[in-house]
């Protein structure tokens, strides 16, 4: 496989027991690009990441991440990675700018510790005992940790879960601001408007399946939730909905029986579908 891409993903399987957690799935993440796993809860979101990062072996398939195999454990693999787990809170009883000191510590070329506080809205919480953080805090320190060896990629796995809605835009001003800084970010969450906020591209996983991939505004095509809707109002003022894959006869069709009854289309409005469309469509339990 080539090293273009930040990530290969070929035919990856995961098993835990009877329970076949990844069935075989493929992806790949461009450098530089913000790569989305959606699904619910037990889609495998967490066991794909894992092994992306080398935390958990993979049971058949084939991975490559910057070039390596992860499952190697290679140094120079674990410096050029950044990692936020999904679960935290190890280091009670240091403050602050000594646990991202001790880490930064651990890499070849760190960035400043002010710098990543500032970056991740530490400021003002340095020299406070990690113990006396709120959930957010804590959660602003798990990025802050994925960030001070100035990786090239970082995986967040459900960055936002338990956020307040402030604490979540400044999550995503943060994410935001590594894309800036021209960082390969991996990301899972099982909020859709997060996956739209912030992904190039996603990819939703359900029952340990990639049921679609591509860009949050053009997914719909060839996912067999591949329609149009037209809408509009008649004179009476009701609401009139259709939907359709072919929205240029459609609308002929409307408009010229409304042109040869000599009235107007209020409204007229065609629209794709939505990431949350597709995404409700796709993980209905059938
Ligand atoms: N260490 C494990 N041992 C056994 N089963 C596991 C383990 N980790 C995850 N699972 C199971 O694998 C499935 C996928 O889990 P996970 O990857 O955590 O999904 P997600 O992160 O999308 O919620 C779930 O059914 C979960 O219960
Ligand atoms: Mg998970």
């Amino acid at each position: 496989m080539s090293t273009e891409k930040a990530i290969e993903v070929r035919g990856l399987r995961k098993s835990y027991g009877d329970l076949e957690a990844v069935r075989a799935i493929d992806f790949s993440v461009r450098r530089g690009e913000i790569f989305g796993l959606l699904g619910p809860n037990g889609a495998g979101k967490t066991t794909t990441v894992e092994i992306l990062e080398g935390y958990r072996d993979r049971s058949d398939g084939e991975v490559r991440v910057l070039g390596h195999d992860p499952q190697q454990r290679s140094r120079d693999l674990r410096e050029r990675v950044g990692i936020v787990l999904q679960s935290t809170g190890i280091y009670r009883h240091v403050t602050v700018r000594e646990v991202l000191a001790h880490f930064a510590g651990l890499y070849p070329h760190p960035r400043d510790v002010d710098e990543v506080m500032e970056l991740t809205g530490l400021g003002g919480k340095e020299d406070a005992r990690t113990r006396t953080l709120s959930g957010g805090q804590l959660r602003r320190l798990d990025f802050a940790l994925a960030l001070v060896g100035d990786p090239e990629l970082i995986f967040l796995d459900e960055p936002t879960t338990g956020f307040d809605p402030a604490a979540r835009r400044g999550a995503w001003d943060t994410v935001r601001s590594l894309k800036a800084l021209g960082k390969t970010v991996v990301l899972t969450t099982h909020y859709l408007d997060e996956a739209q906020a912030l992904a190039d591209r996603v990819a939703i996983i359900k029952d340990g399946r990639i049921l679609v991939e591509g860009a949050p505004s053009e997914l719909g095509a060839g996912t067999g939730a591949a329609y149009y809707r037209v809408s509009w109002r008649n004179g009476d003022g009701l609401l009139n909905q259709r939907e359709t894959d072919d929205p240029t006869r459609l609308l002929h069709e409307l408009t010229s029986d409304a042109l040869a009854r000599g009235q107007v289309l209020e409204s007229l409005s065609v629209t794709r579908p939505t990431l949350e469309d597709v995404y409700l469509q796709l993980t209905a339990d059938a």
